[in-house]
């Protein structure tokens, strides 16, 4: 089966099936508890049911998803898909041209973690750019390869950093070491971005982001020669299924990733 075919069809029925509902109305009321714990607006269940349509067609998935949860589409499943529907659920419904589809593939076995992730797709569903990797292949943005630059100069650098008033001590000393400070609000495509070189780095210490934010995106970020790991440089290990909550720290060169993990052990108060 062509993985990033698929991801591809069902991105292009997702960008409409979405549009429609954010123009209607429709998306922008809550539906309920996702299996994450967390408020299920109706974008996000409206979405994820086209994502699951298109899957079951298929059968021989086990998905992992935001509102769903763990759903095991063939008695054999070859492939893990986990999922995030719309990651900047916020964005979408605030008219913030920053949200996005995320599918990360991988083959099934019961012990899968998020190293096993073998195909990535993330779309950022407003403008219709595209990221894609596959592992040991590389990464693309619009069907254009991206590569890492090698370079890490913390005091130039742009990060998007997720900060609040409980985490806001781990990162104070990097905060007072680098140039500027971003936060848009999906974390799957802000860590694409850091694979193309457009931010520098991620850093979220929060422990809440979910494995289903981050899947597709991790291996973009690996396959354009950027480093994932946790805040204390340990490699991600989630499980692909079931939901998963992480801390991460991810940069476009090895350099500014060590660089950053070596600031982050600083922690101060002031
Ligand atoms: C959210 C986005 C956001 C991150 C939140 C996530 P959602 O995903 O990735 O950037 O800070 O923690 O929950 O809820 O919009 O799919
Ligand atoms: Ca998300």
């Amino acid at each position: 089966m062509n993985l990033l075919n698929l991801a591809r069809k069902v991105g292009a029925e997702l960008r409409s099936v979405v549009r429609e509902a954010l123009e209607s109305g429709e998306a922008s009321c809550e539906v309920g508890i996702g299996a994450d714990g967390t408020p299920t607006e109706a974008i996000d269940k409206i979405a994820e049911n086209v994502v699951m349509e298109r899957l079951s067609e298929k059968g021989a998935f086990f998905v992992l998803s935001e509102e769903a949860g763990s759903v095991a589409l063939a008695e054999e499943p070859e492939y893990i898909a986990v999922i995030d529907p719309v990651d900047g659920s916020y964005n979408a419904l605030h008219n913030l041209p920053f949200y996005a589809l995320s599918i990360a593939f991988a083959p099934y076995r019961e012990d899968a973690s998020l190293a096993d992730v073998s195909t990535a797709y993330v779309l950022n569903l407003y403008s219709g750019d595209e990221f894609t990797a596959e592992r040991g292949r590389g990464a693309w943005y619009n069907g254009r390869r991206i590569r890492g630059t090698g370079a890490g100069n913390l005091s130039e650098a742009t990060v998007c950093i997720y900060s609040t008033p409980q985490s806001v001590g781990t990162l104070m000393p990097l905060l007072k070491r680098i140039k500027r400070v971003r936060t848009l609000g999906s974390a799957a495509l802000e860590l694409c971005h850091v694979a193309r070189g457009d931010f520098d780095a991620f850093v979220d210490v929060r422990t809440y982001l979910r494995n289903i934010d981050v899947a597709a995106a991790k291996l973009v970020v690996e396959e354009a020669d950027g480093a994932v790991t946790d805040m204390r440089g340990t490699s991600l290990k989630a499980s692909l299924l079931r939901i998963e909550r992480l801390n991460i720290v991810a940069a476009h060169s090895m350099e500014m990733h060590r660089e950053i993990l070596r600031v982050l052990r600083k922690r101060n108060f002031k």
